[in-house]
């Protein structure tokens, strides 16, 4: 006799976890309207970027998901609870970093992280740990007001991962700190998932800063959601383009015309054509292929994608919005 088997794990539609959403968050300050119905997804053991020029409603959005503010509409779910119905159970599991943190400067590091966690009513050894997270086990008897910005900032940092978050959000966490600060930081945040099992909403007005960090990305603008989804899927949003060195021109263009590109960029020689519908290899094989019937003489053609910059700013309206 066969025993019953147990079914099969059914995979969900969707396989990932989401551990912090937006649905349709509308939060106005007076006659402002600072996000207008925000959607976002934040899926589990994602750095999620969250970027946007100044004033695009980040620290806004952030303050909602802490609980500082109630949106006027729309819903937060954080590990499956809802913020605005059980708001206990939903900010149980955030630790978070806004601005510069607020430290008792006569304490040192460890005696401030032990005041949190006495108030958080957890165990002595989760200072070492969480210490140790950051990096600042030697720096953690002394006074911290003795401490440069970016020690302060890690050892905030410390104190939102005392008491092990699943959520950790971190408001533009290298603002202010100089090159050396920056680069500390950064390489912190990114260990951070592998090391905590965290999963990190970090928002930055820096692309750059994104596009090191991140492994999915939402564009404000606004108080709007321009894009929300992986690095990935944004790169694939751009639209390839051919560069093309050849001459004579007045021969090229009309091969160029007959091939479909019918508006391209000339400077001198060289060409730049864009097709939002289809530029394949395929495509510029019979380009070239064209181009030589004719007489003319190719010495460059390749497939360009335009980099991450190019879209945010084309997302964005050429970035005219960014401060
Ligand atoms: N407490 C507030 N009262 C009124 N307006 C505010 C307040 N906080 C932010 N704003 C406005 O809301 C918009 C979004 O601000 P903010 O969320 O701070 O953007 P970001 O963090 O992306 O720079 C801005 O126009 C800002 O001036
Ligand atoms: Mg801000």
């Amino acid at each position: 006799m066969t025993l019953p088997r147990s079914p099969p794990m059914r995979p969900s539609a969707d396989m990932t976890e989401t551990v912090l959403s937006f649905h349709q968050v509308t939060q106005r300050y007076g006659r402002l309207t600072a996000l207008d119905g925000i959607d976002l997804a934040i899926p589990a053991g994602a750095i999620y970027g969250f970027l946007g020029p100044n004033g695009a409603g980040k620290t806004t959005a952030i303050r909602c998901a802490m609980g500082l503010l109630r949106p006027q509409s729309g819903r937060i779910r954080i590990g499956g609870h809802d913020l605005a119905r059980s708001r206990r159970q939903a900010l149980a599991s955030v630790g978070a970093v806004i601005e510069t943190p607020a430290l008792f400067p006569n304490l040192t590091g460890r005696e401030n992280l032990d005041v949190s966690r006495r108030l958080l009513g957890i165990a002595p050894a989760l200072i070492d740990r969480a210490l140790e997270l950051v990096d600042m086990r030697e720096a953690a008897d002394r006074r911290v007001g003795q401490y440069s910005l970016g020690m302060k900032q890690r050892m905030g940092l410390a104190r939102a991962l005392l008491a092990e978050p699943k959520l950790l959000i971190l408001d533009e966490p290298t603002n202010g700190l100089d090159p050396a600060g920056i680069r500390d930081m950064r390489a912190l945040i990114r260990a951070l998932p592998e090391r905590t099992g965290a999963t990190i909403f970090m928002s930055s007005h820096l692309l750059s800063e994104i596009e090191q960090l991140a492994s999915h990305v939402g564009l404000l603008q606004k108080g709007r959601v321009l894009f929300d989804g992986t690095l990935e899927d944004l790169s694939r949003q751009q639209t390839p383009r051919l560069i093309l060195t050849a001459g004579p021109p007045e021969q090229v263009a009309p091969v160029l015309h007959a091939a479909g590109f019918a508006d391209p960029i000339r400077e001198g020689d060289r060409f730049i054509l864009t097709d939002p519908v289809a530029i394949t290899p395929e495509r510029a094989a019979a380009l070239n292929a064209a181009l030589h019937d004719a007489g003319c003489q190719v010495s460059e053609l390749r497939l360009e994608r335009a980099d991450l910059e190019t879209t945010f700013m084309t997302l964005t309206g050429h970035g005219e919005e960014a401060a």
